[in-house]
């Protein structure tokens, strides 16, 4: 045995690292798997960090270049000052982020993931031993459009960008589409001296930027989530087009699990929005609907005293937490209210909507961090049935995920998107600093509806308050 493997060329070492690449793709699907709960989702990061931790290390010691040499020692003193130097950046930016600003941080993580494999193409494709040329001008087109997309996607959510909507950006893209293509087909149909082959690269590279910006540019409100799910989805098929180019089992291997995890999420969160990926590219969101004409009624608000003896003498509560508990960081608070109800035998559970906050996940892992009990989050599918049933909705901070609009108004830009039935419990109360809208900038005709009563304020303020006056009942 130990000759043949001689006799192919293959060392102990290479043996090793192949190992070593299948432990890594092993320990990245148990990692997803782990992350699929949000009680395991930590230690879902830590296996899969582990595998890529595992995977960096022997390829940095054991993977041979086609001169059949190791990595010399100026180019790994080189890629560990590069880990090094990431490493300390990524760690002090992750820490220092607020949870309100982690799809920014995604969005733009996934862009560096998206500019390094489209360099790596970028580098490969004028290197006379890669043999790959399709999958290399592949992994620049979609590393490409993945950096500047996603950079695209931080600055709308960060605020800096703002949205540009024009029917003819839709043409433009069809445009530079076909120009891309094109030219790939070109690129690769005829031979080209190296000179003329660089420069190619490099204009191919310019029009996959420019089409990852414009292709960004007129999505906006509560369809960034899709986008940015879509643009890592991009950079996963980038990074395992770059594997390809290696021969690099991990890197393949990682590149698809990002990019059909990435898949998937997109598709699910259409489906929880009730839109075709068509419609969210090509359609511009935000804003509008048959509610900006119509008559609003009258607010009704709520005073502290009354919501306490409301919600003492329930039976059945359900809170729905949005965006503004976030903002508010509520969650504390929330949980002391939901103690006290249930001391006084309230039932109560939480309603959770699959885009409720800014990312996907975002009331679990807020209320994961209060210590609110997972089997006390009930996913939006099971709780509507319920919703008839319940003596008090509390609304905190959420706006768009209860808005009746989405089933009720087809010239809504929400409509279609199923939502949390909040409107079909006895009674509701929303708490909100003012009449604020939503991420999809429209008015909500639950503020206005019969059974709602509005308690203004900050939701943690208004929460606390409430907490300290069913304390004094
Ligand atoms: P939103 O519709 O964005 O509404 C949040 C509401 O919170 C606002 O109307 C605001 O009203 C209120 N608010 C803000 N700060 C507050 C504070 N300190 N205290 C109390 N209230 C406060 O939130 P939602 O219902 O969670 O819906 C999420 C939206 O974001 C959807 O349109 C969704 O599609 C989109 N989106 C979702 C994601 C994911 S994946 N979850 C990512 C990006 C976008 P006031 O200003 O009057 O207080």
């Amino acid at each position: 045995m130990e000759t043949t493997l001689q006799e192919l060329g293959i060392t102990a070492g290479d043996v090793i690292l192949e190992i070593s690449y299948l432990v890594s793709a092993i320990l990245f699907v148990i990692g997803l798997k782990l992350m699929s709960h949000p009680e395991s989702a930590k230690k879902g990061n830590l296996w899969a960090a582990v595998g890529m931790g595992l995977a960096m290390v022997t390829t940095l010691f054991l993977h041979r270049g086609v001169s059949g040499q190791t990595i010399s020692l100026i180019n790994g003193i080189v890629i560990v000052s590069a880990i090094i130097f990431g490493g300390i950046i990524g760690t002090v930016i992750a820490r220092r982020i607020k949870m309100t600003a982690m799809p920014q941080l995604v969005s733009f993580f996934n862009a560096t993931g998206g500019a390094a494999s489209a360099l790596v193409a970028l580098m490969e494709y004028s290197n006379p031993d890669n043999s790959s040329a399709m999958v290399t001008l592949l992994g620049l087109i979609i590393g490409a459009i993945a950096f500047s997309g996603s950079m695209i996607a931080y600055g709308k959510l960060d605020g800096k960008v703002g949205d540009i909507f024009a029917k003819w950006t839709t043409y433009f893209n069809i445009f530079m589409l076909v120009l891309i293509t094109a030219l790939t087909v070109y690129m690769l149909a005829f031979d080209h001296d190296m000179a003329t082959q660089t420069m190619l690269s490099y204009v191919l590279l310019g029009l996959a930027l420019i089409y990852g910006i414009m292709f960004v540019m007129p999505i906006g409100g509560a369809d960034m989530p899709v986008v940015i799910s879509l643009l890592n989805s991009l950079t996963g098929i980038a990074a395992a087009m770059a594997g390809f180019i290696y021969s690099n089992q991990a890197m393949i291997l990682g590149g698809i699990f990002v990019g059909s995890a990435g898949a998937i999420l997109t598709l699910l969160m259409c489906k929880a929005m009730n839109r075709s990926l068509l419609n969210v590219i090509i359609g511009a969101f935000g804003g509008g609907g048959a509610a900006a004409d119509k008559d609003q009624g009258t607010i009704k608000e709520i005073s502290l005293s009354d919501a306490s003896v409301l919600l003492s003498y329930s039976q059945k509560v359900v809170i729905v937490p949005g965006y503004g508990l976030a903002v508010a960081q509520a969650q504390y608070a929330t949980n002391d209210l939901v103690k006290l109800l249930e001391d006084k035998g309230v039932e109560v559970k939480f309603a959770i909507h699959p885009v409720a906050g800014r990312m996907p996940g975002h009331m679990n892992v807020l209320l994961a961090e209060a210590d609110v009990p997972y089997t006390k989050l009930v996913e939006m599918d099971d709780i509507n049935p319920d919703m008839p049933n319940t003596d008090v909705t509390i609304v905190v901070g959420a706006n768009d995920v209860v808005n009746p609009a989405a089933l009720d108004d087809p010239s809504s830009p929400i409509y279609g998107m199923p939502i949390i039935n909040a409107h079909e419990s006895k009674n509701i109360i929303v708490m909100k600093r003012g009449m604020g809208k939503g991420y999809a900038g429209i008015e909500n005709f639950l503020f206005f509806n019969d059974k709602t009563r509005m308690l203004f304020g900050n939701a943690k303020d208004s929460i606390q308050a409430l907490v300290n006056e069913i304390k004094q009942l």
